[in-house]
């Protein structure tokens, strides 16, 4: 007997003997990748997100998840997915999915994910999650799916494309995660409910089938939810309120000239609060304490203005997106070098997709006996 799932999935990995897609090794790939074994892969919990190749990482995914990925790579096994076939529940354009999943992936190897310390895939590459998808549909509440915020708010916003896959597009997360035996999931606040959800599928198909899923917790960052430039609604690129981590130096202060602060400082002389000002909550990532403090009082005395705020802010987001800007410019000159990290990833996943889904389907009484070799 395996004492948890990541000693059962480790277990399987040995069992599976595959070589090593850039090594030729045989025996058990190193989870965390290819180059630096990590010494702790063995006991270190599993981390899994995921993100929609949406063609553009804004600072709301960013400041309330990816910046968190970076962060958890030495500490986790972690698994990070360019999600497409949830990007498929919204309108788009065929021509432009594979254009918009490299572009995702030169984003966030820019951001800072290390393909020898995270394993980087796409969600397409490894067809186990539709797969899990459907057999985990069999224990979800239809009741449950119709109570999701983002579909009611998906379903409002587009009454022309309420398809099922919208409606499905929980338990495919569901998929993603348990896929992997992930425990944690670092995700914003709008995913919480999504992650709710989730536990309740473990708990229903462990009370059904066995044992066989943990129960993932997220993981928010210190800002899991990030207004748009409109100070309202959340970041969105579907809302066109965001600040892409791509956009140049000038379009960024064009945006953030114009973009909402706490509504008290009508005119100059008006004091404000920092606290509810979204442009504050960015000083917190892109200033030092110091100049958080300049701000906070400048604010609150009316000392400063907020275009003196907002040219401070641009200051740390001119140098913090301009490093991110330059690296994603040289792994664009190396296209072939992202496509490796991406096939590796896959690989490196779906041997242990493939695993989980193996037990899912014994457990369920699903296949075996009648499989084609
Ligand atoms: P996506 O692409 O919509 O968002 C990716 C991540 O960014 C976070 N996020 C935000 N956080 C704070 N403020 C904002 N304004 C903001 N906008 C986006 C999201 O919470 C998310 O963490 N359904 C997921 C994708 C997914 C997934 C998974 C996540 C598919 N499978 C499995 C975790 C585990 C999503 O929202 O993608």
């Amino acid at each position: 007997m395996f004492s948890s799932f990541a000693d059962w999935t480790i277990q399987s990995l040995i069992a599976f003997d595959v070589p090593d897609p850039t090594t030729g090794r045989r025996g058990a790939p190193n989870l965390t990748g290819n180059h630096a074994p990590n010494k702790n892969a063995f006991t270190m919990e599993t981390v899994f997100s995921g993100i929609q190749p949406s063609g553009e990482l804004h600072l709301g995914n960013y400041l309330g998840a990816v910046r968190n990925w970076v962060a958890l790579q030495d500490t986790h096994t972690c698994f990070f997915c360019i999600v497409d076939y949830h990007g498929i529940t919204q309108p788009y354009q065929p021509d432009e999915v594979s254009r918009f999943v490299h572009e995702m992936a030169i984003a966030l190897l820019a951001c800072g994910l290390d393909p020898d310390r995270c394993t980087l895939f796409v969600q397409s590459a490894v067809p186990e999650h539709t797969e899990l998808a459907w057999a985990l549909a069999s224990v979800t509440p239809h009741g449950e799916l119709g109570r999701m915020t983002q579909f009611k708010d998906k379903a409002e916003h587009h009454p022309d494309n309420i398809n099922a896959g919208l409606f499905m597009y929980p338990v495919l997360q569901a998929a993603d995660i348990l896929l992997y035996g992930a425990t944690r999931v670092p995700v914003g606040e709008d995913q919480r409910q999504h992650l709710e959800l989730a536990r309740e599928i473990v708990r229903r198909f462990n009370a059904r089938f066995g044992e066989t899923f943990l129960e993932p917790q997220p993981l928010l960052s210190t800002t899991p939810r990030i207004l748009g430039l409109d100070g309202q609604a959340k970041m969105s690129k579907s809302l066109g309120n965001t600040i892409g981590l791509a956009e140049s130096d000038s379009t960024i202060w064009e945006k953030l000239r114009t973009a909402a602060t706490d509504p008290a400082r009508a005119r100059r002389t008006d004091p404000g609060n920092p606290l509810v000002c979204n442009i504050y909550t960015l000083h917190r990532f892109f200033s030092d304490e110091e100049r958080q403090e300049v701000v906070r009082t400048g604010c609150t005395t009316a000392g400063i203005g907020c275009i003196d705020c907002k040219k401070m802010l641009l200051e740390g987001v001119t140098r913090d997106l301009g490093a991110i800007r330059t690296r994603a410019q040289m792994l664009r000159q190396d296209p072939a070098r992202v496509e490796r990290v991406l096939a590796d990833g896959a690989f490196r996943a779906r041997i242990i997709a493939r695993a989980t889904m193996e037990r899912v389907r014994h457990r369920m009484g699903i296949g075996r006996p009648f499989a084609a070799s």
